[in-house]
């Protein structure tokens, strides 16, 4: 058994349809999971829902719904845009799963006995947008809560605590000493200096069952259910666990499920999250993990949000970006190709309607598009379809650029990456207008360069399409056929200048990206 590449996205909370934030989370994860087996890696990559809670049982009972129904219907609709981005997942966690439920429970039961736990009387204040607990500190100065937080309600009542207060040293020298734990590094650093600034507060891990029931029972007393995060956050081993991970296992005390061929996970190597549920995940998941014995994720890789038209997305306002009705207007690959190639993983970034058609045009259509369908029609129509000799003109400038793109790939630089793979489409197309092969065909003294231009050009557009597998497949898989190859230009070896073999013949040009001439609104 060999310890797989495991890569986690956040679990969306179920109280409404997807939006275009949780669909660019999804996909950056896709493109790092394709990219990592494109490499040769071994992956498992993980999503799913996060069932429990005040939010969703505040959202089914406005529908009248039990909140099982409720979130049963819904994650039909999640599963459903899992598809439609094309995503290559391994699993879909949902936390109202058994398999989940157990593996809480098997923890909240081990830590307990370890003494991490304590009863006590809560007051303080709650919000139940952001399913968190507040405190005098988070208000304005004007005494209200910043309004990410919407209604905050007073509490009090009895809860039972994970002890904090003695895990803040090692944490801070933990984030310290590994860089790369925390990326980009000014969230590392927003970390590191709220850690050094603050106490950290003891986590209340509990609701009383009497006020809400919608979550998992805490083992060792019935009055009380798991806090949403401290469930939400177990998800990423309740898939190891479930795989048969030995390591988790033997940490839960937990039997080694009949899995026919046990997959190694854990560590993480990477969590794709937004900066919203860093604290979550950079502060009380490393302190949970460590409680039950368990290495921390290599990486916590946290992106920024996305706004639309300079606001932020709001289902009340109605500011928001369906990502399947821009897929179904504009295809997946268009949508995938626009949100890896507008943002870094890192700041916020701005979805317009406007600089999301200049793109299509001037990168898929004009750009990519463009270059496939002139250089596989030119080899048509003067050479019959059949691949010519090898020839190496572009070969070198290809070898620069299939490094450059291992290389950022290799540290999840996807915005990079497109930008190198594009230098070659741009170099490509500008020698398409340098050589005027329309000119050659002209010229039966010139058949030699003729055969040499076409040669460089199908196989730019064969590199190409192994390049851009990652990031957008459907497209690449259609290059690859449309150059008479079978298979899928999956494995980045492919890569290697000099694929196309003299005499072979290529299938139909078609367009990748079809012209959008209709007025825009
Ligand atoms: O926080 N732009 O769920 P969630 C980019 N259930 N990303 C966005 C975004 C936007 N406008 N809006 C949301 C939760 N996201 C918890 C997670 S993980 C153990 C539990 C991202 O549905 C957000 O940053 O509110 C988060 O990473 C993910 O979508 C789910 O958000
Ligand atoms: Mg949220």
């Amino acid at each position: 058994m060999s310890k797989c590449f495991y890569i986690t996205t956040a679990i969306d909370y179920v109280n409404g349809e997807p939006h275009v934030g949780h669909a660019y989370e999804k996909v950056i994860a896709d493109v790092i999971a394709r990219a990592r087996r494109s490499l040769g890696a071994e992956v498992f990559f993980l999503t799913g829902l996060d069932e429990h809670g005040q939010k969703v049982q505040q959202a089914a009972q406005g529908q009248n719904k039990s909140p099982q129904v409720y979130c049963d219907e819904l994650s039909v609709v999640w599963k459903s845009l899992a598809t439609a981005l094309e995503l290559t997942l391994d699993d879909f966690v949902r936390t109202t799963e058994p398999r989940h439920k157990q593996v809480v429970q098997a923890i909240l039961s081990k830590l307990h006995a370890a003494g991490h736990f304590y009863k006590d009387a809560y007051k303080g204040f709650y919000s139940t947008k952001e399913e968190t607990f507040l405190t005098e500190k988070d208000r304005l100065p004007g005494g209200t809560f910043p309004a990410q937080y919407g209604e905050v309600t007073e509490l009090l009542e009895e809860n039972y605590y994970f002890k904090l207060k003695d895990q803040q040293e090692w944490l801070i020298g933990y984030i310290e000493q590994n860089p790369g734990f925390i990326q980009p590094d000014y969230r590392r650093n927003e970390v590191l200096g709220f850690l050094k600034n603050n106490t950290l507060e003891d986590l209340c891990i509990t609701r009383p069952a009497s006020r809400l029931n919608w979550g998992i029972p805490v083992p060792f007393d019935p009055n009380f259910v798991t806090y949403v995060w401290f469930d939400a956050l177990v998800n990423y081993i309740t898939i190891p666990a479930a795989q048969g991970d030995p390591a988790v296992n033997s940490a839960l005390n937990t039997p080694l499920p009949a899995a026919p061929a046990p997959k190694e996970l854990w560590p993480a190597d990477v969590h794709v999250i937004g900066k919203d549920i860093l604290k979550f995940h950079a502060v009380y998941w490393p302190i949970m993990l460590k409680a039950m014995g368990l290495p921390q994720p290599k990486q916590i890789l946290v992106h920024g949000w996305w706004q639309k038209e300079g606001e932020k997305l709001s289902k009340t306002t109605g500011n928001v970006v369906d990502p399947i009705a821009v897929i179904n207007e504009w295809g997946i690959d268009a949508f995938r190709f626009y949100v890896v190639r507008e943002l870094a993983i890192g700041p916020d970034g701005n979805w317009t309607d406007a600089g999301f058609q200049s793109r299509y045009q001037a990168e898929l259509a004009n750009g990519l598009g463009n270059l496939v369908n002139r250089s596989l029609s030119m080899l048509k129509r003067y050479r019959n379809g059949v691949v010519p000799q090898r020839s190496d003109e572009l070969a070198a400038e290809t070898a620069r650029v299939i490094a450059e793109t291992r290389a950022h790939l290799e540290q999840n630089q996807l915005q990079a990456a497109l930008l190198s793979i594009w230098t070659l489409v741009t170099h490509a197309n500008q020698y398409v207008d340098r050589t005027a092969p329309f000119r050659l065909a002209k010229d039966p003294a010139q058949a030699k360069r003729l055969d040499e231009v076409l040669y460089n050009l199908a196989e730019v557009c064969r590199v190409l399409a192994v390049l851009l597998w990652p990031f957008i497949p459907s497209t690449t898989e259609k290059i690859y056929a449309q150059l008479g190859l079978t298979g899928s230009p999956e494995n980045f070896s492919q890569a290697a200048w000099g694929g196309l073999t003299e005499g072979s013949s290529i299938g139909e040009p078609a367009a990748l990206f079809p012209r959008k001439d209709k007025p825009t609104a």
